[in-house]
């Protein structure tokens, strides 16, 4: 007997699509399942003014393939001279869905992140009285925190004091990848969500580095240990409505991941259903996949669900490009380790 599996059309709340011809590339990576994605603001340049977040989503909109109907939700990227006004307005207008904070230096293309908290204390205020969400990446960039503990050394040295110092503002910790990650968002109210990612439900930080280094597993944040995992795992599966899915799918070409100093990021937008359907059915909790991928996040953030459904159908092994071919170089799809079973119709 086939089983199948039928869902509200999940979104992604967060996603890479890059510029020229890799977002012509990717693009229908993300349009073929996905009705909406939250859009990292991280180009280089950034995209930091609503001018800048108006014309990247014309070149989304220009790169659309054809028949798609999918809505990017624009972001912009927080710097110490962000215009508490521009915000406002690009909020008004309807262009952009959330902020981005990324802290100076945390990951690929952060270097115009915020180093000093203080300055964008009027954005903040600013977005706390308009509604509009904070996206964070949550890591600590000083030399002396150990990468494995960035994470957890950020909620209690700046999450923290941000939440407490601007009452009402709703912030996103984005692609959590610690059980401590997962115990301050439960601790909170609902005005913090947290996004996890497909590839941290699957791997742990022996998938990069046992038996040979492998780029393609290397993210930021880096995958921890298996404990932490679990704990991902078992927040994305528990139908708690804080805990919404955000890919991070971040394409980099090959020649830029295989390399003596690769770059950053996992490129799931491919596989990614087949790969949460697997890791939900090998959970027990198929039954909360639609929560997590197509309700709980529209929620966060004020919409409504999308209004049509994806059908998935357990088969034979799912077979998927092990590259994408773009005209700014192949990019390495993530591989799970495992065979999928279903199947996108
Ligand atoms: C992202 C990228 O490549 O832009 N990389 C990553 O490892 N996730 C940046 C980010 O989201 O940290
Ligand atoms: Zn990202």
């Amino acid at each position: 007997m086939t089983q199948t599996l039928t869902i509200t059309r999940p979104d992604d709340w967060h996603l890479h699509l890059r510029d020229g011809e890799m977002l012509t590339g990717i693009l229908p990576e993300t349009t073929r399942h996905f009705g909406r994605a939250i859009i990292m603001p991280n180009l280089v340049p950034p995209v930091v003014t609503s001018t800048d977040a108006a014309a990247y989503r014309d070149r989304i909109m220009a790169a659309m393939p054809e028949g798609a109907s999918f809505t990017p939700l624009m972001t912009l990227y927080l710097t110490e001279n962000t215009d508490p006004e521009d915000v406002a307005r690009a909020h008004a207008d309807g262009l952009i869905s959330a902020v981005k904070l990324y802290p100076a230096g945390a990951t690929t293309n952060s270097a115009s992140g915020v180093t000093n908290f203080d300055n964008v204390r009027g954005v903040l205020e600013k977005m706390a009285e308009i509604g509009l969400p904070l996206c964070v990446h949550g890591e600590v960039t000083s030399a002396d925190i150990d990468i494995f503990d960035r994470e957890a050394v950020f909620i209690d040295r700046v999450l923290d004091p941000i939440r407490r110092a601007t009452p009402g503002l709703r912030v996103v910790m984005e692609h959590i990848t610690t059980a401590d990650g997962v115990a301050y968002a439960r601790s909170q109210g609902d005005d913090l969500g947290a996004t996890i990612t497909t590839h941290h439900l699957i791997i742990n930080r022996n998938h990069i580095l046992v038996g040979g280094i492998k780029p393609h597993y290397y993210c930021l944040p880096v995958a921890k240990r298996e404990s932490h995992r679990l704990a991902l795992l078992e927040a994305a599966t528990s139908g708690d409505s804080r805990f919404f899915l955000g890919t991070d799918s971040a394409p980099h070409i090959d020649p830029l991941k295989e390399n003596a100093c690769g770059c950053a990021g996992c490129f799931t937008a491919t596989n990614t259903m087949s790969c949460l359907a697997e890791v939900f059915e090998t959970a027990s909790a198929l039954d909360k996949l639609e929560a997590f991928a197509s309700l709980n996040g529209p929620a966060f953030y004020g919409l409504n669900p999308n209004a049509d459904t994806i059908t998935l159908t357990k088969g034979d092994p799912v077979t998927y490009p092990e590259k994408i071919e773009t005209g700014a170089g192949p990019v390495t799809v993530f591989d799970p380790g495992f065979p999928l079973h279903w199947r996108v119709d």
